[in-house]
């Protein structure tokens, strides 16, 4: 085993701390948010975190001189982008460049274009050329401090092609030092064939597409694109519950463009997350917080679309109760970034969330939009995932945008970028 030593170790407790104790409290509350230890330790053994906390009080195995020491000024559980579409082939500058005179994205959606123009692109592509591309940007990702990344089909909206999506990522997985995590999203939009028939695309999705990816094992995850343009809440529901009775755990891509009651579906179906809420009504964020179900906001979009004025309600959702969790959405349109440092300064800035708040919700945040209770925060017996920074605090890291600020990132136990 070796041990790391921070300046400042953010150990991210599952539970977030009841923020009602700090009243306005700033930085105490901060440094509670996101469970600073300064001066703290992590022995790792194996693919696993041993121990966590005060430097001096580690343990003797790591007293003794041969244990190998790390040292870094500000480590934290490695990142998770809880929500990306990141297994695409071709691009859509053009449709950026439209959007930028003029068009809105629904209206390209609406036309045809958009959602759909990938899906001719990726149609075409090989599997081999779609695990090429998400492995050069996985490793993109890896070096910002991503250890986990979640990546969405629907781009393919036939069977075959929503499962060859799929095989592309776990082919990937056998190439980067990250995980991929799969998310079948086979009703992302209605493909062109099936415009005047609709419920029979819905149907292909239940009856078909989520047997097979169950079947074989292709995703763990099934969303839905709630939204004008693509599927009412209606049939959401029916999607997410048939992807439930597959062993499936539910998301959606709720209230985006409009209020469409996806906010109110992933409450009822007990999705674990809900995912962009620009327009998720009061009702709908009460009905959540009641229900458990993460609000995942992606600021990127906004800025992306250029519609930064309707924004998600994060701090509504923290007053509610919801945990919140950031990601890039990284996607070629409506997204086009990868970049999660970025996105945690717009979530402070746009959503005037604090520091401890962002680096939670790339964290413990997007670790629960996930259900996963292995990642995304550091205690004994989770996976040595830990992202290290070189920072004056960690609060740099939502400030300094555009720059990545890794010292080291290990995977698994692996340092995998340094
Ligand atoms: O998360 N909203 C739906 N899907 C993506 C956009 C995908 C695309 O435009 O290619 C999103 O914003
Ligand atoms: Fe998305």
């Amino acid at each position: 085993g070796y041990a790391i030593r921070a300046r400042q170790l953010l150990t991210m407790p599952q539970e977030a701390p009841r923020l009602a104790e700090y009243g306005d409290g700033g930085e105490e509350r901060d440094d509670a948010i996101v469970g600073l230890i300064e001066d703290g330790c992590v022995v790792v053994e194996g693919e696993e975190i041993a121990w966590v906390g005060p430097w001096e009080q580690r343990p003797k195995s790591a007293r003794r001189g041969d244990m190998d020491v790390f040292e870094t000024a500000v480590a934290m559980p490695g990142w998770i982008d809880c929500h990306t579409h990141a297994v695409f082939a071709g691009e859509r500058s053009q449709e950026f460049a439209w959007r930028n005179a003029g068009k809105p994205y629904v209206e390209v959606l609406e036309e045809g274009g958009g959602i759909l123009t990938t899906v001719e692109a990726v149609r075409q592509a090989s599997g081999q050329e779609l695990t090429d591309a998400l492995v050069r940007r996985a490793f993109l990702s890896v070096r910002q401090g991503v250890t986990t990344l979640e990546v969405k089909s629907g781009y393919g909206l036939t069977t075959a092609d929503e499962i060859k999506s799929l095989k592309a990522v776990q082919r990937a997985q056998k190439e980067v030092p990250c995980e991929l995590v799969g998310c079948f999203l086979g009703a992302h939009a209605v493909p062109e064939e099936y415009r005047d028939r609709r419920k029979a695309y819905v149907d292909l999705v239940c009856e078909e597409m989520i047997p097979q990816v169950a079947k074989g094992g292709y995703a763990a995850y099934c969303d839905v694109f709630c939204d004008r343009g693509a599927f009412d809440a209606e049939e959401a529901e029916r999607i997410l519950r048939c992807g439930q009775e597959h062993g499936m755990v539910a998301r959606i891509h709720a209230d985006e463009i409009t209020d469409a009651g996806g906010a109110m579906v992933a409450a009822k179906v007990g999705a674990s997350s809900a995912d962009h809420l620009e327009f998720v009504n009061q009702e709908g964020i009460e009905a959540m917080a009641a229900a458990g179900v993460v609000g995942v906001l992606m600021p990127a979009v906004n800025l992306f679309l250029g519609t930064i004025d309707h924004l998600a309600p994060a701090r509504d959702l923290l007053n509610a109760g919801c945990e919140v969790a950031l990601a890039t959405d990284f996607n070629p349109g409506s997204a086009m970034t990868q970049d999660l440092g970025t996105i945690l300064m717009l979530g402070c800035t746009l959503y005037k969330l604090t520091p401890g708040e962002a680096l939670r919700s790339i964290t413990a945040g997007a670790a629960r939009a996930l259900r996963r209770t292995d990642i995304g925060g550091l205690r004994a017996g989770a996976r040595a995932d830990v992202a290290c920074f070189d920072v004056p605090h960690y609060r740099y890291l939502t400030y300094h945008f555009g720059q990545t600020h890794t010292e080291a990132v290990i995977y698994r136990g692996n340092f995998v970028y340094w």
